[in-house]
């Protein structure tokens, strides 16, 4: 991963080790995928649905130390295996969209599209002929921005392998402490609605027989981390099928709390095993 001096934080706040991480991952990815279609007659794009600024800035949860790394969309401009033929990058706060759309005059001779726009708005729109296209799409939030819809479009296209980031702490903060899945606001009731596509997340409080027996009816279970992510992949499984890697890698913060689930799709059907033993070997070695 390469360091840089020149770039600013991309949210106001800074990353952590965990955002390394996931760009670790990405970046193994973006390589051995690129590597793997080298000599396949398809076109290749990346498309960063949530680029920021193409730098991030990062503080050592140590001493406070702070450092510039690449931020995604850079990653991807510098994979060299054999170059994505395009890249997209979507970003919907202005400011931060300035500073992207530098990286098009500072790569003149590259095919880099940016825009100024909502994600979801943006993916539902997407239109390439997908008999010639392949590609990566990397879905990183701040927190709840990814809708069922824009994942329903995705897979439906059987032509790009995706990785989300799925924001367990977030959620996890939306969700009522009462453990009555009744006890939320509609605003919050809708959100959850919105990521998971249905109210399947309602049943992440079920009253278990025991409590039942006692004719206890509050709702006493904790989904945890692992409830959470497991109705989502779930989820994704009645969409993608086999093409959901079944392994996934917790993004923990500097207080061991986990924050996202970074979970793979394959795209097209024919490569999905394939894609997903890239994928899993990646994970895999991060130990
Ligand atoms: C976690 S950061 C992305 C970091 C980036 N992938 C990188 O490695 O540098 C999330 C970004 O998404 C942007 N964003 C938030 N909501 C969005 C939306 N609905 N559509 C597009 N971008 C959005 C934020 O402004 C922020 O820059």
């Amino acid at each position: 991963m390469i360091m840089t001096g020149t770039t600013e934080s991309t949210s106001g706040g800074f990353g952590g080790q965990w955002t390394i991480e996931k760009l670790d991952i990405l970046e193994r990815y973006l390589d051995a995928y690129t590597t793997a279609l080298k000599n396949q007659p398809f076109k290749l794009v990346y498309i960063d649905a949530f680029a920021g600024t193409g730098g991030i800035s990062i503080r050592s949860a140590d001493d406070d130390a702070q450092s510039f790394i690449d931020g995604s969309a850079k990653l991807a401009i510098e994979i060299d295996a054999k170059p994505f033929d395009k890249l997209i990058f979507v970003e919907k706060d202005t400011r931060r969209y300035n500073r992207l759309a530098t990286l098009r005059s500072e790569n003149p001779n590259r095919d880099i599209t940016t825009i100024n726009s909502d994600a979801n708005s943006f993916l539902s729109s997407l239109q390439e002929d997908w008999r010639i296209w392949r590609g990566v799409l990397f879905l990183d939030p701040f927190a709840t921005e990814v809708e069922w819809g824009t994942i329903e479009k995705i897979a439906n296209l059987n032509a790009l392998d995706t990785w989300i980031l799925f924001p367990i702490s977030a959620i996890t903060r939306m969700l009522p402490r009462s453990k009555n899945p009744d006890d939320i606001s509609d605003a919050w009731a809708n959100r959850l609605t919105r990521i998971f596509g249905d109210e399947s997340w309602r049943g992440l409080y079920r009253a278990s027989p025991q409590q039942s027996l006692f004719g206890d009816e509050s709702y006493q279970r904790d989904p945890g981390t692992e409830g959470i992510s497991s109705i989502y992949r779930v989820k994704l499984r009645s969409l993608f099928g086999t093409r959901v890697m079944e392994t996934s890698r917790t993004l923990m913060n500097s207080k061991n709390s986990p924050l996202f689930e970074f979970v793979f799709c394959a795209g097209h059907p024919s490569g999905a095993a394939i894609a997903k033993r890239i994928a899993k070997h990646i994970l895999d070695a991060m130990g």
